[in-house]
């Protein structure tokens, strides 16, 4: 049927024109999932349900191998959809049985699959790809993505670096399950996140299998290579830890992972149960990153943690893992969160109380650095992990402590991680969910703290 002009569907009665647009041809899917930071991350027309990634990295000569098998489901009828894969060789493509067409511009990986997709259609994806993974250079500065140590590579993709190393619908607002097959020199150890599924030496080589059952966003994925000390148990709460740590990191590392438990013990006393049946840690030797990561169930660190660092990471697991953004905007309901169960974790452990370290931070004049943004709105992707962020986000959730009492402030946050366990949140929908847990109307103090320009009035 040829395609009418548009002019035409002025002139029909509505339900010819209703009829006329469900026959629309099927169209592109968008080139990003429409965040204002990063407006090529993710993309639209489509559903991932789950990677799986088969990898071979040669720690010599630093090539990847690589297969992603992606099973999506459409969300409109599709002519053509994007994956974000930055660099690397496409060799192969195919939209289930059938060759698909692609070209790469920039990091968007455009796929013309032979049939288009009707909306609602499961269909899956296989890329196999190639070459020396490059990390990104993000908006502050910092390396993400798939970045070479002298023993492997540290693998971390917050916000953007997943794109560096498997070829994915970028954002978070996308969450899947995941399976990997990653194959090493037989001295090495790959490390991703879930469960070690198997592991099996041949010929040289180590190929380990991870599981991560629970949805997980493209940015908290690692694949983590190196010479690694291994340790594994299960809690008491039946929760498998499985730590890989860089002997040269390992005796700074050991006692503050001996609490990895406890700690874990003490967020779900205070969040609510530990969301994931996998737990760890991967203490890396990365000089050049400069920072960690809540990689999901398995933070990711660049050297030994401190205890606080490990809180940090941890808390993650609630905020910012299975509590997803919806937006990068909202980046302060990761890491305010984060920052604020460092502040309880002391005060509950012998240190500082929460309202000292809020008191020292307030006592900073107008003019400094920590009054430069509100944490709700950090202007663009470059000032995501500003002290802002971190820091003033905590103090609004201080200022929140302090307006509805110790009791209700916990509940807010268990209702928080419950209500949207393996799911999204908005700062709208955190002030919605305070407001209902307190009764009271909390859009003024929270405004203030999380919205308002320069130093708020003193609480
Ligand atoms: N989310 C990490 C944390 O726990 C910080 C990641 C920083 N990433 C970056 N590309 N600068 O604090
Ligand atoms: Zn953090």
């Amino acid at each position: 049927m040829p395609v009418r002009r548009p002019f035409v569907l002025a002139t029909l009665p509505v339900a010819v024109t209703a009829l006329l647009a469900a026959a629309a041809p099927p169209s592109p899917g968008s080139s990003g999932a429409g965040d204002p930071y990063f407006p090529l991350a993710g993309n639209g027309g489509y559903d991932v349900r789950h990677y799986d990634l088969t990898l071979r990295y040669d720690t010599g000569t630093r090539h990847l191998d690589g297969k992603a098998v992606i099973t999506a489901r459409a969300t409109q009828d599709l002519s053509r959809f994007d994956l974000d894969l930055s660099g690397l060789k496409v060799t192969g493509l195919t939209v289930g049985r059938d060759k698909a067409d692609f070209t790469r511009k920039g990091q968007e990986l455009v796929v013309t699959p032979r049939r288009s997709l009707r909306k609602g259609q499961w269909f899956k994806v296989t890329v196999t790809y190639r070459g020396t993974p490059r990390p990104v250079t993000d908006p502050d500065g910092s390396p993400d993505g798939w970045i070479p140590t002298d023993d492997g590579a540290f693998v971390a993709g917050e916000p953007q670096g997943a794109m560096t190393w498997f070829p994915a619908n970028n954002h978070p607002k996308d969450k899947a399950s995941y399976d990997f097959t990653i194959t090493v020199p037989e001295n090495r150890t790959a490390v991703a996140n879930g469960v070690l599924a198997g592991r099996h030496t041949a010929h040289g080589h180590t190929t380990f299998r991870w599981h991560q059952a629970e949805p997980m966003a493209a940015y908290l994925a690692t694949a983590t290579v190196g010479k690694f000390e291994v340790e594994q148990y299960t809690t008491r709460d039946g929760i498998r830890v499985y730590n890989a740590v860089d002997p040269r990191e390992a005796a700074t590392a050991a006692p503050v992972l001996k609490k990895l438990p406890s700690v874990l013990e003490w967020e779900s006393r205070l969040f609510g149960p530990y969301p994931y049946r996998a737990a760890g840690a991967i203490v890396d030797r990365a000089p050049d990153v400069g920072y960690a990561l809540e990689t999901q169930t398995r933070p990711v660190y660049d050297s030994a943690p401190d205890l606080a660092t490990l809180v940090h990471e941890s808390a993650h697991q609630w905020f910012g893992d299975s509590v997803s953004l919806t937006s990068w905007k909202d980046i302060w309901l990761n890491e305010g969160f984060a920052t604020y169960a460092e502040w309880l974790y002391s005060e509950q452990h012998g240190g500082d109380s929460a309202q000292k370290t809020f008191d020292e931070l307030y006592a900073r004049p107008a003019s400094d650095a920590l009054w430069e943004f509100p944490p709700g709105d950090p202007g663009s992707g470059a000032d995501i992990f500003g002290e802002p962020v971190y820091a003033r986000g905590a103090m609004a959730l201080h200022a929140l402590r302090r307006a509805v009492g110790d009791q209700v402030f916990l509940r807010v946050l268990r209702a928080w991680a419950t209500e949207h366990r393996d799911g999204h949140g908005t700062t709208a929908g955190f002030v919605r969910l305070a407001e209902r847990e307190s009764g009271k109307d909390l859009n003024a103090l929270l405004r203030t703290w999380v919205y308002q320009d320069g130093k708020p009035a003193a609480p």
